[in-house]
């Protein structure tokens, strides 16, 4: 894993958006696999920064989003198909026929799961999946105990996820949907590269069992050790329960002495 470990949370979202933003102009038609939640925001507005000032095309891209609530209209203020359009995709020149978010209905949804898995592959795959972390190790809405080869599913939602959404429903967590459609861990490892991305000390427990811990479904996270191109991009909160920051920040300072010498 490549751990790059920044003095704050602005500074973690530029470093993940150069790296997406440097993918993209060297693959036009790059695939993009896109969370929610409060901690990619800031790589959405820095990409939409280099859109309205670069002029970053988006033109021929494909995103994928990683999952959805089951039973709220697409349309619902908290839905993540509202989250994405108000973010990032009308903000950007994405065509609307290239991004997929999963279903926010419970009808036929075995069929559109493996409809989603398809339409991944028939797009070449995921280049760079782009993910959050839970306070108890999920990644999408993989929470603990999801089989480390699951697939695109439904999951039903645990009581810390929704206590940690409940603000966005009205604040009790009887509101928040019980269920979502997840890509599964299995699907987000066969992306090319992903990037971790965690801000804050509440996040700084999860960070250390999914970089340092044992590789278990408890973290489903963890599994990312397995990954061969996997980029875990936090700031120095998220970092303060790993052992060996100080190598991971060596490390880092090492490949850019490198990079500059490349020129
Ligand atoms: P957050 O959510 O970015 O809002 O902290 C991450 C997650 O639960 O996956």
């Amino acid at each position: 894993m490549e751990i790059i470990i920044q003095p704050t949370y602005a500074r973690l979202a530029e470093v993940a958006a150069e790296i997406i933003r440097d993918a993209l102009l060297k693959k036009p038609n790059l695939v993009l696999g896109l969370a929610t939640g409060s901690t990619p925001i800031g790589v959405y507005e820095a990409l939409v920064q280099m859109h309205r000032t670069d002029r970053l095309d988006f033109s021929n891209v494909t995103t994928f989003n990683l999952d959805e609530y089951v039973g709220i209209p697409p349309d619902h203020p908290y839905s993540y198909h509202t989250f994405m359009r108000t973010h990032l995709f009308n903000l950007i020149n994405i065509p609307v026929e290239n991004y997929h978010i999963p279903q926010s209905t419970v009808v036929g949804h075995a069929e559109f799961c493996e409809r989603y898995e398809a339409a991944i592959v028939d797009a070449g795959g995921i280049d760079i999946q782009v993910l959050g972390i839970g306070r108890d190790g999920h990644i999408g809405f993989n929470e603990p105990s999801s089989s480390l080869g699951s697939r695109t599913r439904i999951k039903t939602l645990t009581r810390g996820t929704l206590e940690a959404n409940a603000s966005h429903f009205g604040g009790t967590v009887d509101t928040v949907p019980k269920m979502a459609i997840t890509m599964g861990v299995g699907t987000i490892m066969e992306a090319k590269q992903c990037l971790l991305l965690a801000s804050g000390g509440p996040k700084a427990e999860a960070i250390a069992n999914a970089v340092e811990g044992p590789i278990t479904a408890e973290v489903p996270a963890s599994v990312l050790q397995m990954h061969p191109r996997a980029v875990v991009i936090i700031d120095d909160a998220a970092a303060s329960q790993l052992k060996r920051v100080d190598y991971y920040k060596q490390v880092y300072a090492n490949k850019l002495e490198l990079l500059s010498r490349d020129g």
